[in-house]
């Protein structure tokens, strides 16, 4: 689908909702997309629409015409990771700039061998439309679009831009008397500590062996969104929550990608309200290698995920809310599966009181304490306050603090109106060695499953408890 010819015109300005009560930006706004601390949203207005609304923009907006039809638009930016794991050859920004210089060789060549990317003879791939040292917006094929992923420098992600307007709906200050009101009244309980601390460390290892093929059994080589080994993970994870007594559904959302993994476990009372704990089950390895374990990213959180549903089982936990247990495909193109389902949600109005994903649980620096960290920029303060406070009372051993890695799936559903936050390994830059690498195995130096199952236990299951209400 073609998202505008060429002399089409874009603002690139950090987001603020001001803007988006301007009928005629708000009609062309395709979606926020992070560069460093800042959101930015991404506009293809018309002329007349950005001479009206020019008092309203940032100074440091941007406007800029594409010279060729846009393609697909694709956003780039680089992930917050901790200065000792940098290449030492290359800045962040010449990192970038190599990479778009040997993009069109590179995109013609995995054309010819892969049949991969499409490469029209006529230009040279794609058009770099907006950059700053830690971000960039190009336009490129939209097959090329849901691949590039596997062609990035390592610390660098996409994002498709929506090829249609987009709404982003503050999340309503009533949405949040529920999450209020369970932090005021919130302490400490025997029978929550002793559900929890069942986590069973043994199940989340041989859990996360399937999905990374270490078990010699699965088969799995990668998930990748594409992938096969992806379809496997997706029918193997719908088995094993069904086996906890969940309602599953395999939903595709976009041609080619595996699907997000829907599991459901009614309310016993009457209520429209729905807890949402999730991860990404998709993932990314190394250029050029087609071995994507994903043991960390994001093997954990779904390995976490996976233990809450058994431990519900083995318990015979009953809820008194509907609670939604998910892992979504296509994160690593650019929150894909979530965005997805949450505008499906959003759509049916739903009343989704506290939504918690769980991206990279596992590694923990030698020597650092165990830790969870949460998103210091994307996300609701007060699920963020409830985590903490829960993770106060039930994982006491965890340091807990903010990182500027940003965006996972909690995004899309915190750009719908739903109350949302991430839990994540480190309260401070992505550390691990192995991101975004095809080492990202489970059985290595720094891969803790105390870690996994002290976030598991306390941010995830406890605080579920706590928000949905429950009996055994
Ligand atoms: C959450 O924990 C902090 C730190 O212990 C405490 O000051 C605060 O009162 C707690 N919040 C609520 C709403 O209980
Ligand atoms: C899987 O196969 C590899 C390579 O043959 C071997 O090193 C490893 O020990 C095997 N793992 C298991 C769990 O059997
Ligand atoms: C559930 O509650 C709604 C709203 O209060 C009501 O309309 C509906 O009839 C109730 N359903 C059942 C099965 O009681
Ligand atoms: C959503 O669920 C909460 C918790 O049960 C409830 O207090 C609230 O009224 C519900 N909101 C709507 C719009 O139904
Ligand atoms: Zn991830």
């Amino acid at each position: 689908m073609l998202a505008g010819l060429a002399g089409t015109l874009l603002l690139i300005t950090p987001f603020t909702p001001e803007l988006l009560r301007e009928e005629c930006l708000s009609t062309s706004f395709r979606g926020n997309y992070i560069d460093g601390q800042t959101a930015n949203s991404v506009f293809l207005p018309e002329s007349a629409c950005l001479a009206s609304t020019w008092p309203l923009q940032d100074s440091s907006a941007s406007i800029v015409e594409a010279t060729q039809d846009i393609q697909q638009l694709t956003w780039f930016r680089r992930e917050a990771i901790e200065p000792s794991l940098a290449d030492t050859v290359h800045s962040s920004q010449s990192e970038f700039d190599s990479f778009l210089q040997k993009l069109s060789t590179t995109l013609k060549h995995i054309a010819r061998e892969q049949n991969v990317f499409t490469v029209p003879d006529n230009n040279r791939g794609y058009e770099l439309l907006y950059r700053t040292p830690t971000a960039a917006l190009l336009s490129v094929s939209h097959r090329t679009a849901e691949n590039i992923d596997t062609i990035l420098p390592r610390f660098w992600k996409s994002a498709l831009v929506s090829t249609t307007p987009v709404n982003s709906i503050p999340v309503p200050d009533e949405a949040l008397n529920h999450v209020r009101h369970v932090l005021s009244t919130l302490s400490f309980d025997t029978e929550v500590a002793s559900i929890v601390d069942s986590i069973s460390v043994p199940q989340m290892i041989q859990d996360v062996r399937f999905l990374t093929g270490e078990d010699n059994i699965s088969g799995i080589m990668s998930r990748h969104s594409f992938s096969e080994g992806s379809r496997t993970a997706a029918r193997w994870l719908k088995e094993q929550f069904e086996d906890t007594g969940a309602k599953c559904e395999l939903q595709p959302f976009l041609t080619g990608f595996a699907p997000n993994v829907v599991c459901i476990y009614p309310s016993t009372v009457n209520t429209t309200a729905t807890v949402l704990l999730s991860s990404h089950y998709d993932s990314r390895g190394s250029f050029g290698s087609t071995r994507a374990p994903g043991g960390d990213d994001d093997g954990s959180g779904t390995m976490a995920v996976l233990a809450i549903a058994r431990t519900i089982a083995r318990k015979g936990i009953k809820f008194h809310s509907n609670v939604q247990l998910i892992a979504f495909s296509g994160e690593e193109q650019g929150l894909l599966g979530s965005k997805a389902y949450a505008k499906k949600m959003r759509e049916m109005d739903a009343n989704i009181t506290v939504m918690i994903q769980a991206d990279m649980l596992a590694y923990r620096v030698p020597g650092e304490p165990a830790q969870l960290g949460q998103p210091k920029y994307i996300g609701t303060p007060e699920v963020a306050q409830l985590v903490a406070n829960v993770s106060a009372l039930y994982s006491p051993e965890l340091v807990v603090g903010f990182t500027a890695a940003c965006c996972s799936d909690h995004q899309s559903f915190h750009e719908q109106g739903f109350p949302a936050t991430e839990v994540s390994e480190r309260a401070g830059p992505i550390a691990d060695p192995m991101y975004h690498h095809s080492g990202d195995v489970s059985d290595r130096e720094g891969f803790d499953f105390d870690q996994v199952k002290s976030i598991a236990k306390v941010q995830q299951l406890a605080t579920l408890l706590h928000t949905a209400g429950y009996e055994l």
